[in-house]
């Protein structure tokens, strides 16, 4: 009997030392031997069989090689656990030296930036900013601006038709009408609306199917063309500089009467005349009149209590000239290099 519990002791003991690599098979051992099944317990529960006289002297030698055998596993067990910790330290190690990833810092675009210098020209000149959809419907775009549906001023705004009586919008001109109609009749308006606006054409160096507009409206009691004039040199001396010539030309637009181009002289020659102005010293910037009577009318509002003045000028355009940018396209190809520059 005492040399059985020696062997196993023996052989035990060799185990653990020799034998585990890793937690489970330091278990695997615990349970061999020393678990409810195992084989020390044996021994230990057979012990019933045993005389009075050799019981107490086996009981000891198992309770010593049991205490042996534990004060083993415990102690390989820290080794293990310690084993293990070192090994996941190793192997997540950070290296502290490594460089820094750098951030770029993104910018805004050149257009968005140009767009809102003009919001917070008007905005210091007490205008709201109105908001209209780009998908518009024919009446809103042409017909609430005095182009019914044969008028030939259509002719230079041809669209992305949708339906006959649905297109992309070819003007931001359809946001006064609906800025007049969500209005109490006759009520002050001085808004502008920023937006995209959509045209058949060409897509080259000052063309393009898809560009940004601002327009403006200001509709109050008494409101004359030199209000207009007024607003706009100002608006248009803080966009470019304060020294820039303003000029204003007879045009026609369907919606206002009378109509004007206005005019800055040239900002790359100052007026002697240069490439970019063609030789005349100016270039031409935006359109603007005194609302049209039918346009007010059509909207609710009422020519003979109240007047207005309107305007509709190109962002890209703007962007162009205060930038000295001589290609639109490199405003829609996003080429970081070119974006980069702002
Ligand atoms: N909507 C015109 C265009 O796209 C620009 C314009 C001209 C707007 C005169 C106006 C205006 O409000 O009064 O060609």
């Amino acid at each position: 009997m005492k040399e059985k519990i020696e062997k196993l002791r023996q052989d035990a003991a060799e185990a653990i030392k020799e034998k585990v690599a890793n937690l489970t098979d330091l278990n695997d051992i615990r349970v061999k031997y020393l678990g409810k099944k195992g084989e020390l317990t044996a021994i230990l529960r057979g012990m019933s069989q045993l005389g009075a006289e050799d019981r107490p002297k086996i009981g000891k030698i198992v309770n010593e090689a049991r205490a042996q055998l534990e004060a083993l596993i415990t102690e390989k067990n820290e080794q293990l656990k310690a084993r293990e910790l070192a090994d996941k330290l190793s192997s997540e190690r950070i290296d502290v030296t490594l460089p820094g990833r750098q951030f770029r810092v993104g910018h805004l675009h050149p257009l968005t930036l140009t767009m809102g210098r003009i919001k917070n020209i008007f905005l210091n000149m007490g205008f709201s900013i109105e908001e209209g959809p780009e998908i518009e419907t024919d009446y809103f775009n042409f017909e609430a601006l005095n182009l019914p549906k044969d008028h030939p001023a259509r002719d230079m705004q041809d669209s992305f038709y949708i339906t006959e009586e649905i297109l992309m919008r070819t003007q931001t001109s359809p946001v006064q009408a609906r800025t007049m109609q969500s209005r109490e009749p006759n009520s002050p308006i001085r808004m502008i609306a920023p937006g995209r606006v959509y045209r058949r054409d060409d897509y080259d160096a000052t063309h393009s199917p898809m560009f940004t507009q601002v327009e403006g409206l200001v509709i109050d009691k008494g409101i004359s063309f030199a209000d207009l004039k007024g607003t706009l040199e100002v608006a248009l001396r803080q966009i470019f500089d304060e020294k820039v010539g303003v000029r204003f030309r007879p045009s026609f637009f369907p919606f206002t009467e009378p109509s004007t181009e206005v005019d800055i002289s040239c900002v790359m020659c100052h007026g002697a005349g240069c490439r970019v102005c063609k030789g005349t010293g100016w270039l031409e910037i935006l359109g603007a009149g005194m609302v049209h009577p039918h346009v007010l009318e059509m909207s609710g509002y009422d020519p003979a209590k109240v007047s207005g003045f309107a305007f509709g000028l190109g962002v890209e355009r703007i962007a162009m000239l205060s930038y000295g940018i001589d290609d639109l396209r490199l405003f829609y190809d996003n080429d970081v290099r070119f974006l980069r520059q702002f």
